[in-house]
């Protein structure tokens, strides 16, 4: 059941895990959930049913993209973005600022913003919050996303501390851009680099705004997975446990098996889709590169006992083959694969954390992937 407000319930928590449900207007985000990439209004490779049909809830647009190309207002007089990807289900979109920096050439940030030139075009754009959460609104976007300062890791605290600060300044600006929109969220994102002391006084002024939710970003950007893993301990006293946590652009099997463990309800990442697109599948053992020479004669589906039509039909050989020669169907059925892992894996660890067993449930989670091929 859906509703006109947007809500956030924890149904159940096991340590610091929690398993819920998100509920807006256009459906429900079950928790902790994984979020495919929706970056240029398509999933890159996948049908919107399919992707639906795996278990996903939400995906996620890029801001940076769309108003590049095909433009927000182009979107907006098309219908909005649900229309015109024909996703009719909660979309969350990401605010810009990390896509500028990490796309973008001849970027500029100061107190206002950010100007960039487009990395299709060239052409010069200004991103204030503003405009951000204006574009965002344009799309129609269920969760939009402060426009924020992501600084790649390692830096020195005295720049891990500016773009943190210009990132709450520019939290506020979104909230009041935002204004009052019962049925959709605005998320703010903790910053402060590896620096525990800025991650908790960013998490705490955040929470001061109160926000529908909150993420953590700025991870994942390089640092090793113990320093990413122990920011999270770090924030997540001080994220509010009444509303959504949301670790981004995050990452492997085990990066999200990890994260969950900390408390976190919601992850994004290109991570299931590119690998797919390159000849990299996961699954319940592990990772293979189907490029490999050693399943050009492997006669075995990539899992037999998986639910999902990619996984459990075509041979290995055959995939190898589809990689090697760089077939469209190749990188179809292996972001197919990769989507349904992700989803099952997620669908696994909510009914872990419903039963009061997630941690045997890690457990046998990653004696599989110790398996190897099997
Ligand atoms: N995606 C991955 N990390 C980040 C981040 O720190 N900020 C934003 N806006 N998006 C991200």
């Amino acid at each position: 059941m859906t509703t006109d407000q947007f809500t956030f319930t924890v149904t159940k928590t096991d340590g610091a895990a929690r398993t819920g449900e998100i509920r807006m207007p256009r459906g429900v985000i079950r928790t902790p959930a994984f979020m495919p990439v929706g970056t240029a209004a398509t999933v890159k490779a996948m049908y919107p049913d399919q992707v639906k049909a795996l278990g996903a809830d939400v995906v996620l647009g890029n801001t940076y993209h769309l108003m590049l190309r095909p433009s927000a207002e182009r979107v907006a007089r098309l219908g909005g973005l649900h229309k015109f990807m024909n996703w009719p289900y909660p979309i969350l979109t990401d605010s810009g600022g990390f896509q500028v920096m990490s796309l973008s050439a001849l970027r500029k940030i100061d107190e206002s913003g950010v100007t960039f030139q487009s990395h299709i075009d060239g052409s010069t754009h200004v991103m204030t919050p503003e405009r951000s959460i204006e574009i965002q609104g344009l799309l129609g976007s269920d969760i939009q996303m402060q426009l924020d300062e992501c600084v790649k890791l390692p830096c020195t605290e005295a720049v891990a501390e500016k773009a943190m600060r210009l990132s709450l300044r520019w939290a506020e600006r979104c909230r009041v851009a935002f204004g009052e929109q019962p049925g959709r969220a605005m998320f703010g994102i903790v910053q402060g680099g590896e620096v525990e002391r800025l991650r908790i006084e960013s998490a705490k002024e955040l929470a001061n705004l109160d926000l529908k939710g909150y993420a953590i970003g700025g991870l994942a950007v390089g640092e090793p997975q113990d320093v990413m893993l122990r920011m999270i301990e770090t924030v997540e006293p001080y994220m509010p446990n009444t509303k959504p946590r949301y670790l981004m652009g995050v990452g492997t099997p085990d990066d999200i098996v990890e994260s969950v463990r900390r408390g976190v309800d919601m992850f994004d990442c290109v991570m299931p889709t590119r690998a797919g697109r390159h000849g990299l599948v996961f699954t319940r053992f592990g990772r293979m590169n189907l490029r490999n020479a050693r399943f050009a004669e492997d006669t075995r589906p990539l899992d037999a006992e998986s639910k999902c039509a990619a996984s459990n039909t075509y041979s290995r050989a055959y995939l190898h083959h589809l990689v090697r020669s760089n077939e469209i169907l190749g990188m179809m059925l292996l972001t197919w694969n990769n989507l349904a892992y992700y989803q099952e894996l997620m669908a696994g660890l909510r009914k872990a954390i419903a039963e009061g067993r997630l941690e045997d449930h890690i457990g046998e989670v990653k004696e599989g992937w110790a398996k190897g091929e099997h």
